[in-house]
């Protein structure tokens, strides 16, 4: 599927007619590459050996979005698409093969729609967390969304890989909470949840992105919250015990401490672990609870700050209660020399005090970059007949999910960059007993190419059978149901990348 330059030229031809032409930005327009970097989150995507796109259409209406994928289709161009650019592979501006591709970028196309006192919202595609978590927050108090913790992640990305955060052990993934959506078919066609089918609704909340089409707008639904709650980081040591509470932290998860209004979050790097603590209601039930589970965290009223979500979701992000919420607005990145790698795990059984100390000892404390981050399940992600509510598979049972982070500077392939990834191979190796094994789980959002990619077979499809490397370890039981979903939404395998959902063979 490379378009001869004839298909390219007339690609262009055919946007030039039916989209404004300060909204397509060729690699010849001056400003290409500040485009195609604006939301870029890892440095090591936009090196000079990078495949980048014949053109980025910032699609400022739907319209637009129907126009792109008719031209496409019409001239053999695919489409990658972008809305908060935070893949971890950047698989929404870049091909890992030498294919001509345009990226459709929907970051203008972003709107909250909602009424005070409604539980649910439209929201356009572009939009990023943040501003879906101030719109609801300033316009709808009362109300949240159960997002993750970094407000520049875009909505769409987010929902399509499932979503999973600080609130979900009280109202689920991401994709539990999508009541409608819009999207753009390979025909261009507009279509809603009526008119795409349930087989297709539900693959899009979670089946991983661009395999059905180009979601354009979601219906979310909103859940109650509190007027106050509260949110505590509390740091803890080598010195005071952090193994132990480790240990103490995972044992609870499910039992005694299954209690969904409240979620502790563990950051592990180096020699310390942050407990990030989010408790849907006032500091005082929050340490009355505490003090019957988890007095080893020696949490105190004086750790508190007792917030509005809104304020509390900017604690989350910024790590602090002074940076105003309109800060969780700004989408601009300063990734800089931020290069990073992530690949992630499920727990099942509790890892227990031997295996947190060893781990502290041979690979966290020897690479001061490095991170785990360890976000627990049960609660409503957990419970029973989940599996199938939409496509995240890690439900019942498991403990927690596990995301490894290694990060370093100043370098794409260089020793730095090599340094960086051993550590985080090695890690990944350590930690194999203790976690899921056939498949070994991991999560769709934090995507790794290392895992496995597309394989196109004889008759120019991603192949189904090549998938399963990755995708069972994403989606496990789900990925037959979801490669069905694909061949009905997108037979023709028009929306693709390296890690998208293949048809299901006839
Ligand atoms: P981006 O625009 O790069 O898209 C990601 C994928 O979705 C691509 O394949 C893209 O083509 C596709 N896509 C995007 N828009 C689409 C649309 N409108 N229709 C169809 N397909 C579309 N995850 C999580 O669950 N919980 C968390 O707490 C975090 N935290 C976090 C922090 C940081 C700093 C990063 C970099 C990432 C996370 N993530 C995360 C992972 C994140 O959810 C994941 O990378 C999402 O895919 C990012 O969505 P974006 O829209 O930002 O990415």
């Amino acid at each position: 599927f490379l378009p001869s330059s004839a298909s390219s030229d007339s690609f262009l031809q055919c946007l030039s007619t039916v989209i404004p032409s300060n909204l397509v930005f060729t690699q010849s327009s001056s400003s290409f590459t500040s485009v195609l970097q604006s939301s870029v989150q890892n440095p090591k995507f936009i090196t000079n050996t990078t495949v980048r796109p014949l053109c980025i259409v910032t699609a400022s209406d739907v319209s637009h979005v129907q126009s792109a994928v008719r031209c496409g289709r019409a001239n053999g161009v695919r489409l990658r698409v972008r809305s908060g650019g935070h893949d971890y592979e950047g698989l929404s501006y870049r091909s890992v093969q030498p294919e001509v591709f345009a990226v459709v970028d929907l970051a203008r196309l972003r709107g909250v729609h909602l009424n005070p006192g409604e539980a649910s919202a439209w929201v356009d595609a572009g939009t990023t967390l943040g501003e879906l978590y101030y719109a609801i927050g300033t316009t709808n108090p009362g109300f949240l969304f159960p997002g993750g913790a970094c407000a520049t992640v875009g909505v769409s990305g987010f929902i399509s890989g499932g979503g999973i955060g600080i609130m979900m052990r009280k109202y689920g993934v991401g994709g539990d909470n999508v009541l409608d959506a819009k999207i753009v078919n390979a025909n261009g066609d507009l279509l809603d949840r009526a008119a795409m089918g349930e087989d297709v609704f539900w693959a899009i909340r979670g089946g991983g992105g661009e395999s059905f089409g180009i979601v354009v707008a979601w219906r979310l639904k909103l859940s109650p919250v509190p007027p106050i709650v509260t949110v505590v980081n509390t740091i803890r040591t080598m010195e005071q015990g952090v193994v132990d509470l480790v240990a103490k932290w995972e044992s609870t998860i499910l039992s005694p401490l299954n209690v969904p209004d409240l979620t502790i979050r563990v950051v592990l790097q180096n020699t310390v672990a942050i407990f990030q603590t989010l408790y849907l209601g006032r500091c005082t039930d929050l340490l009355n609870t505490l003090r019957n589970v988890f007095p080893e965290l020696g949490m105190t009223a004086a750790d508190c700050n007792e917030l509005t979500w809104l304020r509390a979701m900017a604690f989350v992000y910024f790590g602090n209660t002074n940076t105003p919420v309109e800060g969780l607005l700004n989408r601009t990145n300063n990734v800089g020399d931020h290069y990073f790698k992530a690949t992630s795990d499920y727990v099942r059984r509790a890892v227990g005090s031997a295996g947190w100390s060893s781990l502290y000892q041979q690979w966290l404390s020897k690479n001061g970059n490095g991170q785990m981050i360890l976000e627990p399940h049960g609660g409503a992600v957990g419970g029973a007949n989940t599996n199938t509510t939409s496509p995240y598979p890690h439900r019942r049972g498991v403990l927690f999910n596990i995301q490894y982070g290694s990060n370093w500077c100043c370098d794409a392939n260089g020793t730095m960059a090599a340094a960086g990834l051993a550590w985080l191979k090695g890690i990944y190796g350590f930690m194999e007993p203790f976690v899921t094994s056939n498949p070994r789980e991991a999560f769709a959002n934090y995507r790794d190419l290392d895992l496995g990619q597309n394989v196109i077979g004889k008759d120019g499809l991603s192949s189904y059978w090549s998938g399963r490397v990755w995708a069972e370890r994403y989606f496990m039981g789900n990925y037959r149901r979801l490669a069905a979903a694909k061949a009905m939404a997108d037979p023709t395998d028009y929306f693709r990348n390296e890690q998208s959902i293949p048809p299901l063979p006839k």
